[in-house]
């Protein structure tokens, strides 16, 4: 009888750990980029959104606020399970999340802000740095991030 009810015990520590060894395994669900202007007519922001989901990228650009003539475009693009696990593994997640929400000045010269977004099962992060510049750590994400978004809403 001990030795059973030790090994319920047992089980069920062992199911518990498990249980807690998916839920902790937090995954992303999305990484968005863009970069906005403030003091701008016209197309002042350009973004992109990649979802784990869907396989796609959302190429987006529009106005500050709506104008005529401007409206917002849309554009999707396939993105691959290959190219998504190469973006995943720059992305060291505790530290991403730990990072300042701003870094620099972002569009303080009118130079314009870039972020950077990342949408995981429980949190979001967004960190927002100067146009043109980098995030420590993450120079390896923000060029990628920045090539696909130029790439995809050049010719929009
Ligand atoms: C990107 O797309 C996901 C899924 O539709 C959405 O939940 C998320 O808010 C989007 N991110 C941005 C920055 O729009
Ligand atoms: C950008 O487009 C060029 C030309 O189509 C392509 O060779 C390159 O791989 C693309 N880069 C990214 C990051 O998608």
């Amino acid at each position: 009888m001990q030795t059973f009810i030790c090994c319920f015990l047992w089980i069920t520590v062992l199911t518990l750990s498990y249980v807690k060894s998916i839920s902790s395994n937090n995954k992303i669900l999305s990484i968005s980029d863009g970069v906005s202007f403030g003091f701008c007519g016209g197309y002042c922001s350009q973004s992109i959104n990649i979802t784990s989901s869907s396989n796609q990228v959302v190429a987006l650009k529009k106005p500050n606020f709506p104008q005529d003539g401007y409206p917002p475009v849309k554009r999707i693009y396939g993105f691959c399970r290959k190219k998504w696990d190469k973006l995943i593994n720059l992305i060291d997640d505790k530290r991403f999340q730990s990072l300042n929400d701003r870094i620099g000045c972002p569009d303080c010269a009118d130079g314009g802000a870039e972020w950077i977004e990342i949408q995981w099962t429980d949190q979001t992060k967004r960190v927002t740095f100067e146009n043109g510049e980098s995030i420590e750590g993450f120079e390896g994400l923000v060029v990628a991030l920045r090539n696909i978004r130029v790439n995809t809403t050049q010719n929009l």
